[in-house]
């Protein structure tokens, strides 16, 4: 039985001089999501290993840092999320889904509203699943601008497959009674990507709960998997990224090296004439990010970015439930990580285009329990209709 322990550490502002780097702990880090992206001033919460605890705890106490346990065992924490699981296979909007459970929901929910979805594989992943695409809106014999969103890119971010799920279900189930999402799927379709790293989602299920990146082979490493939002081409591994196939935040043997990266980038590159908007889902972190994380540059549409649609999709957003949400350029929001899909959409003339980091700010942090699902999907509605109703109006 392994015993894991999460702890939030509190990098004291003003006192700390020296930055801990966790390279030969193997500690697992949730944010930021690899070591090297830690810089002095910053709070950040690490997954530790039982064995390791004390050696952690002495090395934090010498050097000063505040120390807050969140999880005294992570993995009692999984099981019982994981026990409900097994009962119910049933999909559940209010539920965490596995891959087959989703699979054969996209399939039905599609067929079941062929009058608004329209249904596509994109491609394969690297274990053979299918990619499916949903393209939503009102059929119309003009094209339309669309919205192309995407969750799941980091399989351990569960909260992220469960809001696809469920703007799909609002947009089906409020059609013709919401006069905005009337309005929205009359004008617009919104092309859904509800798991983008199926192979990872499944693995999270079946083996590692806190498996983050895709599960290709490295050659030369016996260490699996990349980062894909270090995989994209907008100023590739150059920094918040790195080269070793074993780190949390390795960005490929090249380029697009992962299939889903290359299926995803290939569907939008061939409809970059109509795609005006691009949102990907993760999550934990409340934040809403623009370009550019991978430089410091301020974007070109900076101004209109940040004034007339960031601002006021966070305020929609928390007008549900008071939720807090930070915004801004990724690299001085988050840190700066180059090879994201952000940056790479912008660059290639999606204007519009937004990374989510949902709830919550770190108290469950990847384990967020089933019971917020709900609020944090229909407060996150409020920001992307937000988002999409500007997109509309300012072509
Ligand atoms: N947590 C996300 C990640 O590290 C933030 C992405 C922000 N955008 C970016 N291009 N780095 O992947
Ligand atoms: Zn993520």
């Amino acid at each position: 039985v392994k015993l894991f322990l999460v702890v939030l550490l509190y990098y004291g502002r003003p006192r700390i001089k020296k930055v801990y780097k966790f390279h030969p702990l193997q500690v697992d880090f949730w944010k930021p999501d690899s070591p090297d992206l830690v810089t002095i001033g910053m709070n950040v919460d690490i997954h530790v290993p039982a064995a390791q605890l004390d050696m952690v705890f002495t090395i934090l106490q010498q050097s000063g840092m505040e120390v807050k346990v969140m999880f005294e065992n992570l993995q009692e924490a999984v099981e019982t999320q994981m026990d409900n699981k097994m009962a119910t296979k049933a999909h559940d909007y209010t539920k965490y889904n596995n891959w087959a459970t989703i699979n054969d929901w996209v399939i039905s929910i599609s067929s079941a509203n062929a009058d608004l979805i329209s249904r596509q594989v994109i491609g394969n992943t690297y274990e053979g699943r299918p990619m499916h695409l949903l393209q939503i809106g009102k059929k119309t014999s003009s094209a339309k601008p669309a919205i192309f969103m995407d969750c799941g890119f980091h399989a351990r971010e569960w909260i992220t497959h469960a809001f696809c799920q469920w703007f799909i279900k609002e947009a089906v189930s409020t059609y013709g009674s919401d006069p905005e999402m009337t309005n929205l799927l009359d004008r617009m379709d919104f092309f859904v990507l509800p798991v983008f790293n199926i192979d990872g989602y499944e693995y999270t299920w079946t083996k590692d709960r806190m498996w983050r990146k895709t599960r290709s082979r490295n050659s030369g490493s016996s260490c699996i998997g990349t980062d894909p939002n270090r995989n994209f081409d907008a100023g590739w591994c150059t920094t918040g990224a790195s080269s070793n196939p074993c780190s949390e935040t390795y960005c490929g043997s090249s380029i697009e090296s992962e299939i889903e990266s290359k299926n995803l980038a290939n569907f939008i590159r061939s409809n970059k004439s109509i795609i005006k908007s691009y949102l990907t889902i993760h999550s934990y972190s409340q934040m809403l990010l623009f370009p550019y994380s991978y430089k410091y540059d301020l974007a070109a549409h900076h101004s209109e970015l940040v004034l007339f649609a960031v601002a006021y999709a966070i305020a929609a957003l928390r007008s549900l439930y008071g939720t807090r949400y930070t915004s801004g350029p990724g690299a001085v929001t988050i840190y700066p990580s180059a090879g994201g899909s952000d940056d790479w959409a912008y660059d290639l003339g999606v204007k519009y285009s937004y990374t989510f980091e949902l709830r919550d700010e770190g108290r469950y942090g990847f384990l967020l329990p089933e019971s917020q699902i709900k609020p944090t999907c229909e407060e996150t509605m409020l920001s992307v209709k937000y988002i999409a109703n500007h997109v509309l109006n300012n072509p």
